[in-house]
């Protein structure tokens, strides 16, 4: 089935965001405890797409750890342009060469800390389809943001960025992430009805601006504090359709009990 066929129909998808962390041999050790976990795991078949996204230099060992196992490999940025004079940058043609297939784009990390703008992310969602990777594109309000009832108007301003102009075949093949900033890192989970309005906006927000239909055909994770102890709740919510996970996917045994928990029916 192809990555489009395949969202086209909403599947569930896991994603582990491992930010800064683990070198490559503490990547390929944690992949291969995953994959172990994985290979074990009766409801397989019910599995969700499970996704690693581990830093830069860690990628190549990981994706040769995860080879073969289902597990697919993406990358946490990529810079909007193929090649050229980017010190430090790293672009979707070189990502999708060790074996990425999806590229997380505009994670509030970086649009708080690296300054990326609404025209930077949408330019990477671009990018990154150009580039054969399927992005993850990230939204989501900060608590100031939450608590001036501001929402609804951060969502539909960070969708209309990043999806204005896209064709309705390349909005297809695109998966979201509400993930609130408030909930990041923080332990402070987004309580189910809070992920529920939140994706609601951000569907009737893609129904405007990709045209109608397209909000109920993509996928929207749910990013924030997930772990094994809340997904199984957050993903009885229907329009949650599964979650970028971070502190969480640094631990094999809790990551596959969260990978557990989204198995259709599960
Ligand atoms: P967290 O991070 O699960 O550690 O809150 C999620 C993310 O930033 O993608």
């Amino acid at each position: 089935m192809s990555p489009l066929a395949a969202i086209a129909r909403r599947p569930r998808i896991v994603a582990g965001n491992w930010k800064m962390n683990k070198t490559a041999s503490e990547g390929v050790a944690l992949a291969r405890e995953l994959v172990a976990l994985r290979a074990g795991d009766p409801a397989a078949a019910r599995a969700p797409r499970v996704v690693l996204c581990p830093p830069y230099p860690s990628l190549e060992s990981v994706g040769g750890a995860i080879d073969g196992s289902g597990v697919e490999l993406g990358a946490q940025d990529l810079h909007a342009e193929t090649h050229g004079a980017f010190t430090g940058c790293v672009s979707g043609p070189m990502l999708a060469a060790v074996g990425c297939a999806w590229a997380i784009v505009g994670h509030s990390e970086r649009r708080q800390l690296m300054g990326e703008t609404d025209a930077m992310v949408a330019a990477k969602l671009r990018a990154a389809q150009r580039d054969g990777l399927i992005p993850i594109v990230c939204v989501g309000e900060t608590l100031a943001e939450r608590e001036g009832n501001l929402t609804e108007e951060v969502l539909v301003r960070q969708i209309t960025a990043a999806y204005h102009g896209l064709d309705a075949a390349a909005a297809r093949a695109t998966v979201v992430a509400y993930e609130p900033v408030w909930a990041i890192g923080t332990g402070k989970v987004a309580s189910p009805e809070q992920a529920r309005d939140a994706h609601r906006v951000i569907r009737a927000t893609l129904d405007k601006v990709s045209g109608a239909g397209r909000g109920s055909e993509l996928a929207i994770l749910y990013g924030g504090s997930v772990n094994a102890g809340n997904a199984a709740q957050l993903f009885a919510e229907p329009d949650v359709d599964g979650a970028l996970v971070g502190g969480a996917a640094l631990d094999a045994a809790g990551f596959s009990r969260i990978i557990a928990a989204a198995s259709v029916g599960g």
